[in-house]
C-alpha cells in the first residue's frame, strides 16, 4: 500500500502516520520532517528551506520531490509508504506519479482528514515532541503518562517547532487552501479518495483509517 494523508496543518497527518507505522510496519515519508532535518544539519537544501518554512510558505517542488525519491530508494520494494505532507501542489502530484511508476509502485489510497480550521490553531500551538525519538504530544490532548518523560523512549527533553505560532499557521492554512486542496480532484477522479472526520478523537480517526485500509 502507498497512501497519501492529506489535510491542512494540524489535521493529524503526522499523528496518524506514526500510528500506521506502529500497526502496519509502513514507512512515514514526511517532507516536513526531512526538511527540518536538513535545516538542522545545515545542508544546502536546509539553507534554502529555512526562511521559507519559518514564514509558512512552500519549499520548491523540485527539492521536495527529490527528497521523496531518495527516501523511496532506501525502502524495501514491499514496504508500504505513507506520504505525509506531500504532494502539496499540482506539480508535486505529477512528480509523485513519475517517481512511483519508476519504482514499480502505485497509489492505493488518498485519505483526506476533514477538519474545522478554527480548531487547528489550538492543536498546532499546543503541540510538542520528544527531542530523542520524535513522538508527538499536545499540552491539552495528549500529555505523556508521566509528566516530563516520553512514553516511548523515556527521554526527558521536548521541543516545539519554530513555525508553530499563530501567524505562521494562518499562512500555512492559506497555502493549503490555494495550492494543496485543488489537487484532491485528481485523485477523486481515480476513485481512491476516502474522507475521515479529523475532528474525532485520535483513536477514532485511527480506527476509521484502519478500516479503510483493511478493505483494500
Ligand atoms: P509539515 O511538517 O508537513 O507541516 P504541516 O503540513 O503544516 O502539518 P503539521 O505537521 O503542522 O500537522 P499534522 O497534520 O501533521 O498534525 P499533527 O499530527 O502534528 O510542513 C512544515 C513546512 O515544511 C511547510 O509549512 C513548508 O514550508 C515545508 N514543506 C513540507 N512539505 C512540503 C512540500 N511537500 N512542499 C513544499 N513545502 C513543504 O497534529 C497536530 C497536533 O494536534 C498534535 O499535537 C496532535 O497531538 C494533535 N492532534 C492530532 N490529531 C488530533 C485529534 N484527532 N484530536 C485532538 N488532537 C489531535
Amino acid at each position: 500500500m502507498n497512501i497519501i494523508l492529506l489535510g491542512p496543518p494540524g489535521a493529524g497527518k503526522g499523528t496518524q502516520a506514526q500510528r500506521l507505522v506502529d500497526s502496519f510496519g509502513m514507512k512515514q515519508l514526511s517532507t516536513g520532517d526531512m526538511l527540518r532535518a536538513a535545516v538542522k544539519a545545515g545542508t544546502p537544501v536546509g539553507l534554502q528551506a529555512k526562511a521559507v518554512m519559518e514564514a509558512g510558505g512552500l519549499v520548491s517542488d523540485d527539492i521536495v520531490s527529490a527528497l521523496i525519491g531518495e527516501e523511496l530508494d532506501q525502502m524495501p520494494g514491499d514496504q508500504g509508504a505513507i506520504f505525509d505532507g506531500y504532494p502539496r501542489t499540482a506539480p508535486q502530484a505529477a512528480s509523485l506519479e513519475t517517481i512511483l511508476a519508476a519504482r514499480g509502485r502505485a497509489l492505493s489510497h488518498v485519505i483526506e482528514l476533514a477538519v474545522d480550521e478554527d480548531a487547528l490553531v489550538e492543536r498546532i500551538t499546543g503541540r510538542f515532541t520528544c527531542a530523542s525519538c520524535g513522538k508527538g504530544y499536545h499540552d491539552r490532548f495528549e500529555q505523556p503518562a508521566v509528566a516530563g518523560t516520553c512514553d516511548r523512549c523515556g527521554g526527558h527533553e521536548f521541543k516545539r517547532r519554530p513555525d508553530d505560532n499563530e501567524a505562521t499557521v494562518r499562512t500555512r492554512m492559506a497555502e493549503y487552501r490555494t495550492k494543496t486542496a485543488p489537487i484532491l480532484p485528481i485523485y477523486e477522479a481515480r476513485g481512491i479518495v476516502a474522507r475521515v472526520d479529523g475532528m474525532a478523537a485520535m483513536d477514532t480517526v485511527t480506527a476509521a483509517i484502519a478500516e479503510i485500509l483493511a478493505q483494500a
